[in-house]
């Protein structure tokens, strides 16, 4: 049988992690050098140097949706599920999972630009990363320039 997916969202060096057995995990953290700590302690997680709110919009449907598929963990949560918060959007679902929790408001974010930038080796892409001041890897998906942080973490 397939191993349960996990998405370890602002995974730091995986306090949590150290918990979970026979599970495939995909962390994410935003900080390089945390993440770095992250990997030698789980060498076989999947590990992303970038921002998880960004992350867990992009793959949502994909990974979590799928995955509970595939795992038949639909049943009684998530049948007939296509989306994460039900069949059809439901507004009131999440109003009574959000129980005395900070207020969040997500505002629509209208991209002026969004431009691939493509790099031949690990030099160039460090180079780079030093002149728009930011962290970036092989494994980092997007980015805001200047730097941005939809939780309010300004630290690049
Ligand atoms: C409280 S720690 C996580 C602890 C972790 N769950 C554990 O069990 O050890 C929060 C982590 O999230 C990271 N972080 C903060 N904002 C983030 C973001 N927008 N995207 C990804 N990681 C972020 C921080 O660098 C920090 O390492």
């Amino acid at each position: 049988m397939a191993k349960l997916k996990v998405l370890n969202a602002y995974c730091g060096i995986g306090g949590n992690r150290k918990l979970w057995q026979d599970v495939e995990v995909t962390a994410i953290e935003n900080n390089l050098d945390i993440a770095n700590i992250y990997k030698d302690f789980f060498p076989k997680d999947k590990v992303y140097v970038e921002d998880a709110h960004q992350y867990l919009l992009d793959h949502y449907q994909e990974d979590i949706v799928e995955n509970a598929k595939q795992k038949n963990i639909t049943k009684g949560i998530m049948k007939n599920q296509k989306s994460l918060f039900g069949g059809e959007y439901d507004e009131e679902v999440w109003k009574k999972e959000w129980r005395g929790m900070p207020e969040f408001i997500q505002e629509k974010q209208e991209v002026y630009a969004k431009i691939i930038f493509r790099f031949d080796n690990e030099e160039d892409l460090q180079e780079f990363a030093k002149i728009i001041g930011q962290k970036l890897t092989n494994k980092t998906k997007s980015a805001w320039y200047p730097f941005r942080s939809h939780w309010g973490n300004n630290k690049k």
